[in-house]
């Protein structure tokens, strides 16, 4: 395992010296840290320099990223060979943003014609949405899109269509996006009470098309439109059916079963994983609101960050000085918490997005051979809008006793295109305003007390440790192009992660025992049979909800 190599032993010993030097010292010792730890790639810019790490570090780790045999393992990844090994498959998120005259050939086939077949098949609905042409049952223009799916099946394009809200074109017939993905039905309940069915479509995104948490979502959107619109003069079942429901999965077979048009069925692969799939057809919420080319755009910028990642050397590369970055802090600093955090309002479901890819690709304990590791791997890993966290959980970070990494994220220009010129001024301020506490915070949990000036003695509850390691990502702009090299970015992160760990980022067994027994809880609740073979405590959770079902 690593942890048995040279490289990694040595990182240990090397801890063991550097490990409390506070940042002020290594800011002081290395004048040149900034350009140092500071690299540009596909509009980013990663500026490592505030990590607890010096440039022997950096070498140390580049050493046990070449030890793990990083770079060939990119070369895999990007070429198609079936790198999710305990589902025997490749995982090739890459190819649906490869633009359409490249050509990747796995295992004798050519797959780029068949992401683009896709791709224009989502453009010729987005095109039937965008002229007002898709119409429901009724005959009236399709107004609403409701994606019902979770986790990799809503995630991604929730976050991308409210980071790309500005991007939504204005000469087109307006389609507003919605999504609903709790089982318990809170989402949709709301949609089901507000919107009108002659006029709402249902997007079901689900890879597998087995999940019941989209589908029981579904199965009620259905009888909502079958009770509102059947009867209506020349409204049948079937007609509904076709023009208020598009199907996205890897299964043709289950949308076929469920009752999806076969006109209205997009189609993706086996090997391209749920959490990494917001660049195929389960982005069509996000195609439906900023259109087609702004979609391409996203496409081409992940496309940039993946050429970058193949081609960069390793201590140019970004995704790979991220990942190693946070190995440091995990494995040799001994750091488990990583907090995401926005500058940007865009960019509100950033967080909730990356803790899925994060978490569920490299929340594992055991190797690609079935060992259990004896170090740790994934942090855990939660965010929210930086600016609302420093009125919320940035007391801890300031003065907790958790060590924690910090990304900051934030796009250097905005507002340019705002056409009022006084509400542009204020506006930029107001960006101004919010890059300024960017800074200032990644600086304060940098410094500590040192970033004030010395105004005396100051009582325990008004000092500051700092030392807290972070690293602050620069967009250009917040673009299309530049989102999409944002997440390819952290795909590529925690794909180095994972190979350094010997893990398998693409699949999640972990989920699959809990799916199982909430079906064997669900029929002990459903019939009141059973129930002796559960424990005291579900025992008692279970008649404390069929009393709750009785009472009147
Ligand atoms: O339960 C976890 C999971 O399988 C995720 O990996 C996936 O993104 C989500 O459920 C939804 O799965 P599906 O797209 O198959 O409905």
């Amino acid at each position: 395992m690593i942890d048995q190599t040279p490289a990694w032993q040595a990182l240990q010993a090397h801890a063991n010296t550097l490990g409390q030097t506070h940042l002020r010292e290594l800011f002081a010792a290395e004048p040149d840290r900034q350009p140092r730890f500071t690299r540009h790639a596909a509009g980013l810019t990663l500026d490592l320099s505030k990590q607890r790490w010096s440039a022997e570090t950096l070498a140390r780790l580049l050493a046990l990223a070449e030890q793990a045999e990083v770079p060939a393992a990119i070369g895999r990844l990007l070429d198609g060979e079936r790198v999710n090994v305990s589902e025997d498959r490749p995982a090739l998120h890459t190819a649906l943003r490869l633009p359409a005259d490249a050509s990747l050939v796995v295992e004798g086939e050519d797959l780029v014609p068949g992401v683009h077949c896709t791709l224009e098949h989502m453009a010729a609905m987005v095109e039937r949405f965008h002229s007002g042409q898709w119409r429901g049952a009724t005959g009236r223009a399709i107004r609403d899109v409701v994606n019902l799916g979770v986790g990799g099946s809503d995630l991604g394009p929730l976050m991308v269509t409210h980071a790309l809200a500005d991007y939504r074109p204005d000469d087109v017939h307006s389609v507003e996006v919605h999504f609903a993905s709790t089982m318990d039905g809170s989402q949709l309940a709301d949609y089901l009470r507000r919107l009108n069915p002659e006029t709402t479509l249902f997007v079901l995104s689900s890879k597998s098309f087995t999940t019941i948490d989209t589908l029981s979502n579904a199965n009620t959107a259905r009888d909502w439109l079958m009770g509102r619109l059947a009867g209506e003069e020349g409204v049948d079942a079937e007609l509904i059916m076709r023009q208020h429901f598009i199907g996205v999965s890897a299964s043709d077979e289950k949308m076929g079963e469920w009752g999806i048009d076969p006109a209205h069925r997009l189609e993706f692969w086996e090997w391209v994983g749920g959490r990494y799939s917001l660049w195929g057809a389960i982005g069509l919420p996000i195609a439906l609101m900023v259109g087609m080319d702004n979609f391409r755009a996203l496409l081409a910028g992940a496309h940039a960050m993946d050429r970058h990642f193949r081609e960069a050397a390793l201590a140019d590369n970004l995704p790979v000085l991220l990942a190693l970055a946070g190995i440091w802090n995990v494995n040799f600093l001994d750091i488990r918490a990583h907090s995401i955090l926005p500058y940007d309002g865009r960019l509100e479901y950033f967080a909730a997005y990356l803790e899925q890819l994060e978490m569920e690709s490299n929340g594992k304990s055991v190797t690609h051979d079935g060992r259990e590791v004896n170090y740790a791997t994934c942090p855990v890993l939660w965010g929210q809008l930086g600016p609302n966290a420093q009125h919320a959980f940035y007391q801890l970070l300031h003065q907790g006793t958790q060590a924690v990494e910090c990304d900051f994220i934030a796009p250097l220009r905005r507002y340019d295109d705002v056409e009022d010129a006084a509400t542009r001024e204020h506006l930029k301020g107001q960006h101004r305003l919010t890059l300024a506490n960017c800074f200032a915070q990644s600086r304060v949990l940098m410094l500590g007390d040192d970033a004030i000036a010395d105004d005396g003695p100051r009582p325990g509850h008004k000092r500051y440790r700092g030392n807290q390691p972070s690293s602050t990502l620069l967009l250009d702009e917040l673009t299309p192009a530049t989102l999409g090299a944002l997440i390819a970015l952290y795909e590529h992160k925690v794909f180095v992660q994972a190979t350094i760990w010997g893990i398998n980022p693409f699949d999640q067994w972990g989920v699959e025992l809990g799916k199982k027994i909430a079906g064997e809880t669900q029929r002990i609740l459903e019939s009141h049979q059973g129930l002796a073979s559960m424990d005291a405590s579900t025992r008692a959770l279970i008649e404390a909800a069929w009393a709750a079902e009785e009472s009147p």
